[in-house]
């Protein structure tokens, strides 16, 4: 009896697997469980300051101990090794000249640089019979720096310009965050991260879009922030209106408008009556109009950038003088 292969999602051990179980994991538990512990100090480290990798909890009985750049424990990844009895130090291939290790086995490194971030591994060999390996692993940071925020285009056209964003300098070991507006980066279709988070695409950019923004980069010892950068959009004109509202005057009166458009940069304004020019600048004045300056005035506004132009129009009637002069006729009696 018995089916030939069991269900997929039934649980079926045998002693026999459970024997080969323990065995890989055995197998797969390193030989001395790493006790050892490496602390940078300080822990917090900038470009061109010195490090100190410390290593605690060495075991008993040592032999010698092999620093590593890396996580493979290889010729080429090997920076220097100490070696206890005879108390020589040896260079190897990874060795940049500014590493010292020392008879306690820590590692100093110099002027630390870019370059020097990520993974160490130290190998400390015991005494005995055979050769026995302990190894021990660290990640270091630098402090991140004040990172910048580098455009394409501090200027961009409404709608129409995208815009590349870039958080600087490009650093290692490092994620990249950004802010809009003090906030966290909104999901839409118009702001688009790269991979690494690093650049920051904006597609037609508007007043919504334009910013502020701020970039940080942040490692597991550190983060900063960059100064906010806010894109100077350049849009408009929006439809003009022409101040005061009223529409009636009376003859003798002094006939004063003027225009406002939203725009970036100012719009340019021409007045027009009738459709015909009448003079360029955003304020209209006329002293003592007569009943000859009723008509359509019309505002133009122009941003030759943008190459956008919008116009209103503002009929006005100036009444006849009353008092001396009157027209016979029309006055009531
Ligand atoms: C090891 O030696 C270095 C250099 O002498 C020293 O600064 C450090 O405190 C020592 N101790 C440990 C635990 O590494
Ligand atoms: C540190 O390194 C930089 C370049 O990597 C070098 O210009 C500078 O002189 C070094 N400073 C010291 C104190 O060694
Ligand atoms: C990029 O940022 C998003 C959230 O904004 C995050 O989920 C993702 O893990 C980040 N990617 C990298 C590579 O840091």
């Amino acid at each position: 009896m018995g089916a030939p292969s069991a269900p997929p999602c039934t649980l079926h051990i045998t002693w026999k697997d459970l024997l080969l179980t323990a065995s890989l994991l055995i197998f797969w538990n390193p030989p001395t469980t790493a006790q050892v512990m490496i602390e940078a100090q300080p822990n917090k480290v900038s470009e061109g300051k010195d490090v100190l990798l410390l290593v605690h909890n060495l075991p008993q009985n040592l032999a010698a101990y092999i620093w590593y750049k890396g996580q493979i424990m290889d010729l080429h990844h090997y920076i220097t090794a100490y070696v206890i009895d005879t108390d020589t130090i040896i260079f190897g291939p990874a060795y940049s000249g500014r590493e010292t290790v020392y008879s306690n086995a820590s590692l100093l490194i110099q002027n630390v640089t870019q370059k020097d971030t990520g993974s160490y591994t130290i190998q400390i060999i015991k005494r005995g019979d055979r050769t026995e390996a302990v190894t021990g692993r660290f990640t270091l940071y630098l402090e991140t720096p004040k990172p910048f925020i580098s455009s394409s285009n501090l200027h961009p056209r409404e709608n129409v310009e995208t815009v590349i964003l870039s958080c600087d300098p490009d650093t290692q070991d490092v994620s990249y965050l950004w802010w809009i507006n003090g906030q966290s980066l909104p999901i839409s279709r118009k702001l688009q991260l790269s991979k690494t988070n690093r650049t920051l695409v904006i597609f037609g950019v508007t007043k919504d879009t334009a910013g502020p923004y701020e970039c940080e980069m942040k490692n597991p010892v550190s983060s900063s922030r960059s100064d906010p950068v806010t894109l100077n959009l350049l849009h408009g004109p929006d439809f003009p209106r022409i101040f005061p509202s009223f529409t009636y005057y009376h003859s003798g009166e002094n006939l004063y408008l003027s225009c406002f458009a939203d725009s970036n940069p100012p719009a340019e304004y021409t007045w027009t009556i009738n459709g015909k020019f009448l003079q360029s600048g955003q304020v209209l004045s006329i002293p003592q109009i007569t009943t000859t300056h009723s008509g359509s005035y019309g505002c133009c506004v122009r941003n030759s950038v943008t190459g956008r132009e919008r116009s209103t129009f503002k009929t006005i009637k100036v009444s006849a003088p009353s008092g001396k002069g009157h027209i016979p006729g029309l006055n009531p009696i």
